[in-house]
């Protein structure tokens, strides 16, 4: 049997292969990893940027727990000028296509970051990380609020060239609006999901054990929800989705793509064992060579048997 089909396209974006990193865990201002070619993975999502300089959360920012990673890190970002003095030229090397991960505080903050980003022509992608207040409504996450996330999204959508992917937040009660709204938006991928969030308190001092009091619960533990929220959005939009929530291995890129992912990422895990990606690619190889399966993107929605014919959704274009 021919070695089998692992490229992927998304929102016409053609990965080598369907696996990825989370943005924010897998190095980032310029420093990938040293364990393995950055080049391995299909797309490559750096760090989160701003349009303005950002201190961050107070320390500490990670902590161990159990069962997974507990973090707010608060996405700390030097300036624009230093983005494109530093890191931008490293990212120009790299030979694989580039989504780079924004964020803002309100609408035009996110705007104004994709058109910088957009006018650099590196990147491929832009994934708008919705997991930030909107001070202009009330501090209600983006992704929280399918009217705040359509809003954003058409804003956006209209100001560049770009795919725009929206990574959600994942709350189980807009989950399904919001990604209905990004995707009647012009949204033109999901990516999900970002950390739950969750507290970590001494029991000596009975206090929140992490700076910013309230933070995110990553890795393993949190992968059987992640399967489920992309499960449930897979039948809900005709978008393609990153998948990624605790992924660890082969087997768990092949969960998330049955579940209906088309790509997968590798997140908290890198902290763990930085050469999983690789290992997992050379795995998931193996496995469909094993199985006879020609091509990965069989896989993607595989565990849906009934899944129910979806309706084209109307692209608005501002
Ligand atoms: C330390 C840390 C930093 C992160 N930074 C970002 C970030 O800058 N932007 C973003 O969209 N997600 C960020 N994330 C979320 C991850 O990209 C990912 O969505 C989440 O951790 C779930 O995947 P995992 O369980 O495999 O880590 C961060 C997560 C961690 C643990």
């Amino acid at each position: 049997m021919p070695a089998p089909n692992l490229r992927v396209t998304i929102a016409g974006i053609e990965m080598k292969n369907p696996l990825t990193v989370g943005s924010g865990t897998y190095g980032h201002h310029g420093n990938f990893s040293q364990f393995f070619p950055v080049e391995t993975m299909g797309v490559l999502v750096p760090k989160t940027v701003r349009n303005y300089k950002w201190p961050g959360n107070p320390g500490p920012r990670v902590l161990e727990t159990t069962a997974g990673l507990h973090s707010s890190v608060g996405i700390p970002c030097n300036t624009w000028e230093h983005f494109v003095a530093h890191d931008v030229p490293i990212l120009k090397t790299l030979k694989l296509p580039i989504i780079q991960s924004v964020i803002g505080r309100t609408e035009d903050e996110y705007v104004e970051i994709v058109e910088r980003c957009d006018s650099l022509n590196v990147f491929a992608g832009i994934e708008l990380n919705l997991s930030c207040p909107n001070l202009k409504q009330g501090g209600l996450d983006f992704g929280y609020d399918p009217d705040s996330a359509y809003k954003l999204v058409r804003h956006v959508r209209s100001k560049t060239r770009l795919p725009v992917i929206a990574k959600l937040a994942p709350d189980y009660t807009s989950l399904l609006k919001v990604a209905k709204s990004v995707e009647a938006a012009g949204a033109d991928a999901i990516s999900m999901i970002n950390a739950p969030r969750a507290m970590c308190i001494d029991h000596v001092t009975r206090k929140p054990m992490i700076g910013n009091k309230i933070g995110a619960l990553s890795g393993a533990a949190i992968k059987p929800l992640a399967v489920y929220m992309v499960w449930e959005v897979y039948r809900a939009v005709q978008i393609p989705i990153f998948g990624m929530g605790g992924v660890t291995d082969f087997r768990d890129v092949i969960e998330f793509m049955a579940a209906g992912a088309r790509a997968v990422g590798f997140g908290t895990i890198n902290y763990v064992d930085p050469m999983a990606l690789p290992r997992a690619l050379g795995e998931l190889t193996r496995f469909l060579e094993e199985n006879g399966i020609a091509d990965v993107n069989e896989l993607v929605g595989s565990a849906h048997e009934d899944r129910p014919a979806l309706v084209v959704p109307e692209r608005v274009v501002a």
